[in-house]
């Protein structure tokens, strides 16, 4: 036997296995690691530990006590760490476990969706606002509206031409949708005694679809009924909103006109708020965009609301808000006004 031979023959040195065995162990990361650590050094079979043990009738015998005791010193300590190592991973694996399921305080929160003002009631807030400087209060009236105070009581008897004009909605016999805000001066006037100063913004109806027309659509309605008003003051009051609706230097224009419940009657157009009346594709060339109607109370309407037109005089206007609105943000489609997208709305 060579000295090759006889040293191939020796049962590994289990001292010298310990050390191996803390490097493996160290490289465990997980369950499956830790498994197939386990079979390779205590495997009832192959095990490195069992096949020490079974070398033992290969050792001398005067070396043979020294031999079973590292043995028993080495499966001791390798038990030991498999049970360590196991106990880290488990530790390892819970924190892993309790990270996932914590509610991470550092993400950004979800915001929730805020609505913001749509840009028809915002130039309604600002015409309030003028107006309310002006001494004007607010009044309602509502939208389903009888036949009567939607025409006949502002002298638009059942056959007047007039009505054909307003494409009405017509609901039951004697309701219809109203096709103005005039009907609050109407009921205004009803209900109150001069002086009466108010304005009333709200939705109207006319039968109408296209580019610049909507079914619905807005309209802000003026009334100043007192003892000796006057058309100079109808015009003052329509400049000093005008010109605080849209820049100082507009100018404004009346126009003669015609409506049932005025008389006399005007269209008013402002300087078009785009070219400062050069004229663009806006104003269609003419310098002027036509804003509202207005005029002085008809005697007419006055007394079918039991006011003495000889007593009392007063003026009125009605006008568009959506057409502001439109100009105002640059819109120029006024059903996106009441798609209600989003994207628009946020815009604005
Ligand atoms: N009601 C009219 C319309 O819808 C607008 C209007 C014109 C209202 C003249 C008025 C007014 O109060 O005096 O077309």
């Amino acid at each position: 036997m060579t000295p090759e031979e006889a040293s191939a023959q020796r049962p590994a040195d289990p001292g010298a296995l310990a050390g191996r065995f803390e490097e493996e162990a160290a490289a465990v990361g997980d369950r499956g690691g830790w498994d197939e650590l386990r079979i390779r050094w205590m495997g009832r079979k192959q095990g490195i530990v069992r096949g020490l043990l079974a070398n033992m009738k290969d050792v001398p015998p005067q070396e043979r006590r020294d031999y079973g005791q590292a043995v028993n010193r080495l499966k001791t300590a390798v038990e030991e760490g498999l049970e360590r190592l196991e106990g880290e991973l488990e530790e390892r694996e819970r924190a892993v476990a309790q990270r996932s399921a914590a509610v991470d305080v550092t993400l950004p929160g979800r915001r929730p969706a805020v609505g913001a003002v749509h840009p028809t009631n915002l130039v309604i807030r600002d015409m309030a606002q003028i107006f309310a400087e002006l001494g004007f209060s607010v009044a309602e009236g509502p939208e389903v509206e009888s036949d009567y105070h939607n025409f006949t009581a502002l002298n638009m008897p059942p056959d007047h031409p007039a009505r054909d004009t307003q494409d009405t909605f017509f609901l039951d016999p004697g309701r219809v949708l109203r096709t103005h805000t005039s009907p609050v001066q109407i009921r205004t006037m009803e209900a109150r005694r001069p002086p009466i100063k108010i304005i009333c913004p709200g939705r109207v109806y006319r039968n109408d679809n296209d580019l610049r027309h909507s079914p619905m659509f807005h309209q802000v309605e003026g009334l100043a009924v007192a003892e000796g008003i006057t058309f100079a003051d109808l015009k003052g009051t329509l400049e000093a909103f005008l010109k605080r609706l849209f820049h100082p230097d507009t100018g404004v224009r009346l126009r003669p006109s015609y409506f049932p419940f005025t008389e006399p009657s005007a269209e008013v157009d402002v300087t078009c708020p785009f070219c400062d009346g050069a004229g663009c594709a806006t104003c269609s060339g003419s310098g002027w965009l036509e804003i509202l109607g207005a005029g002085m109370v008809n005697p007419r309407v006055l007394e079918m609301c039991d006011i003495d037109p000889r007593r009392y005089s007063g003026f009125a206007f009605g006008m568009g808000v959506d057409r502001v609105a439109m100009s105002r943000y640059g819109v120029p489609n006024i059903r996106m006004l009441f798609d209600n997208d989003e994207r628009l709305l946020r815009q604005i």
